[in-house]
Order: structure tokens, then C-alpha cells, then sequence
């Protein structure tokens, strides 16, 4: 007998109204912008898979930082192309590396805003592969001190947030260890703690130049298939000593940001990622969909589901879209 005395549609009448009932808010705050630094002075090259984002050399990406925090981003997160590839991913760790040198750049220059520093050797590695090849293997434990090594450069650069994204096992309790040896005991790890075999990567990996040369990255990142196994990851890297815990893609495994939301009470990224990202840019471009629309409802998404921040190409157009209407 709900109806006629329950009229769920009362509460619709009006954006002032639905405004007051809405439950779930995206600020600006939630926002983690990815982007691609690359060697030379004045680039900015827009990447052909991902339209709107570019590969920017150290004194564009300061100007872009700077551009994404009058937006209103609070944090962003930097991925390297280097100059020059091998087998160890050298790059990855040097000094004089591109982010660490990105890094200590906009820590001079920018305040105000989180600088994150992904963490994993296949940009840098000749082979594509996250961890150092051994017979045709991505050996595990060989790689955990690289990836220390790397985190600990990104720290001493600058890093606010380190993020390793590899998949490898116990590189959590490796990075903090090697972190707290060497004096960064307050530097945090947002883990990519569930990352799955995704498609969805396509785009990125023809950005950061990055697709493996042989096999794929099936023995060390999550079977899609997989949400039990998920939380197992998660609670894993809590053990090891995660700040933040990510999962990632965010779309297709918002059941697990879920999931992941009512099991722990560390805050949760989530990462709209580039495959993500460049459906609904190709789609709006054909017309096919709203573009803003189907931005704002697309984070909200991930949001409702728990994320507490969402890594996304779109931080700053969706910062701006919701300066223009406040009450979404
Ligand atoms: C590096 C890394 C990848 C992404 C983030 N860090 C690529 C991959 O694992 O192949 C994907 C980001 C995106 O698709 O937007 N391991």
C-alpha cells in the first residue's frame, strides 16, 4: 500500500530540491591528475590515443600544475618517459631521473598541491615487463629492491605520496622499510593494491610507452575475474603498511571499490583509467554522448560506490564543471 501516500517523486521537484536530497557530492578535493613528463623544455604533445592529454617536459608540467590547482585539484600524480630504456629500468631509480627531477621542480615552484609519484620499472625497462626478466620470467624478489630504490629517489625528490603500481609481492613492506631506513617515515604508499590485467590500460601503455615486448602482464596483475582474491591483495598490502589502498581500473570494479569500502577503513583511490578515459572522449566526439554529463556521472559513480579519491585524466575539466555548478 506505498502508493498514492509514498511519491518518491516529490523529492525530484526541482534542482534546488534534488540538490538538498542528493547523497553523494564530487568536489575537487577527490581529484588526482595523472600526467606524462618527458625530456626537453616547451613540449606539450598531445598523446594520439588520449585526446586532451599531453606528454609535457618539466617546464610545461609546472604551468599544468600550476593551471590544475587554480582548478582546484589538490593532488596529482606523475608518470615518467624517459630518454632512453634497459633491461633493469634504470630510469626508474636514477637521481637525475625525469620525475625525480620533475619532482624537485615543482616542489620549488608549485605549493598547494599532493605530489604522487607512480612507482614501477616498465616505463624505463626495454622489455615493457613491471619487474626485472629472468628466463623469460618477471622475477619477483629481484625486483623489490629496484623498486625500493626508485621509491626512495621519488621521496628524497619530492614525493608527498608514493604509488607503486607493479604487482609484485611484498613491495609494500619493502618500499616502507627501505623509506624508513632511509628518514622518510612520513612519506605515504597509495597502493595499487588491486590492479587487474585490464584492458582497459590500452591507451596509457601507448602513452608512456610501456606494452610489453613478449607475453603480457597476466602473472603478475589480477585475473578481472577475481573479487575474493581482491581483498586478499588489499589486506596484504594493510599488513605490509599502505596508507592509501587503490583499485584499479575504477569502472568495470566498482563491486570491489565497494566491497573494498565496508572491509577497510584506510581511504580508498580509485583509478579511472585510460581506457576509461578515452571511450568517452571518442564517443563524445561522434556525438554519441553528452560529454560533460557523462563525465560528472561517471566519477559520481565511483564515488557512490566508496571511493574516497578518484585518479582521473579528467581532474580538471571535471574541477571546473562543478565550479560552474556548485550544487552538484
Ligand atoms: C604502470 C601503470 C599502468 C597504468 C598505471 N601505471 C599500465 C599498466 O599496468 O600496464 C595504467 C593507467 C591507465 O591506463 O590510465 N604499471
Amino acid at each position: 500500500m506505498a502508493f498514492p501516500i509514498h511519491r518518491p517523486r516529490r523529492l525530484r521537484r526541482g534542482e534546488t530540491l534534488r540538490a538538498m536530497v542528493r547523497e553523494t557530492r564530487l568536489a575537487p578535493a577527490d581529484f588526482i591528475y595523472p600526467l606524462f613528463v618527458c625530456e626537453g623544455r616547451g613540449v606539450r604533445r598531445e598523446i594520439p590515443s588520449m585526446p586532451g592529454c599531453h606528454h609535457l617536459s618539466i617546464d610545461t608540467l609546472v604551468e599544468e600544475v600550476k593551471a590544475a590547482r587554480d582548478d582546484g585539484v589538490t593532488g596529482v600524480i606523475l608518470f615518467g618517459i624517459p630518454g632512453s630504456k634497459d633491461a633493469l629500468g634504470s630510469g626508474a631509480y636514477a637521481e637525475d631521473g625525469i620525475v625525480q627531477r620533475a619532482l624537485a621542480e615543482l616542489k620549488e615552484k608549485v605549493s598547494g598541491v599532493i605530489l604522487a609519484a607512480d612507482v614501477c620499472l616498465c616505463e624505463y625497462t626495454d622489455h615493457g615487463h613491471c619487474g626485472v626478466v629472468e628466463d623469460g620470467d618477471v622475477a619477483n624478489d629481484r625486483t623489490l629492491p629496484l623498486l625500493a630504490r626508485a621509491s626512495v629517489s621519488l621521496a628524497k625528490a619530492g614525493a608527498d605520496l608514493i604509488a607503486p603500481s607493479d604487482m609484485m609481492d611484498g613491495r609494500i613492506g619493502a618500499i616502507r622499510k627501505a623509506l624508513d631506513e632511509a628518514g622518510f617515515q612520513e612519506t605515504a604508499i597509495m597502493s595499487y593494491a588491486a590492479k587487474f590485467a585490464s584492458a582497459f590500460y590500452g591507451p596509457f601503455r601507448d602513452a608512456a610507452g610501456s606494452a610489453p615486448r613478449f607475453g603480457d602482464r597476466r602473472s603478475y596483475q589480477m585475473d578481472p575475474a577475481n573479487a575474493r582474491e581482491a581483498m586478499r591483495e588489499i589486506a596484504l598490502d594493510v599488513e605490509e603498511g599502505a596508507d592509501i589502498i587503490m583499485v584499479k581500473p575504477a569502472l568495470a570494479y566498482l563491486d570491489l571499490v565497494r566491497e573494498a569500502r565496508s572491509r577497510f577503513d584506510l581511504p580508498i583511490a580509485a583509478y579511472n583509467v585510460s581506457g576509461e578515459y578515452s571511450m568517452l572522449v571518442a564517443a563524445a566526439e561522434r556525438g554519441w554522448i553528452d560529454r560533460e554529463r557523462a563525465i560528472l556521472e561517471s566519477l559520481t559513480s565511483i564515488k557512490r560506490a566508496g571511493a574516497d579519491l578518484i585518479l582521473t585524466y579528467f581532474a580538471r575539466e571535471a574541477s571546473r564543471l562543478l565550479a560552474r555548478s556548485p550544487r552538484s
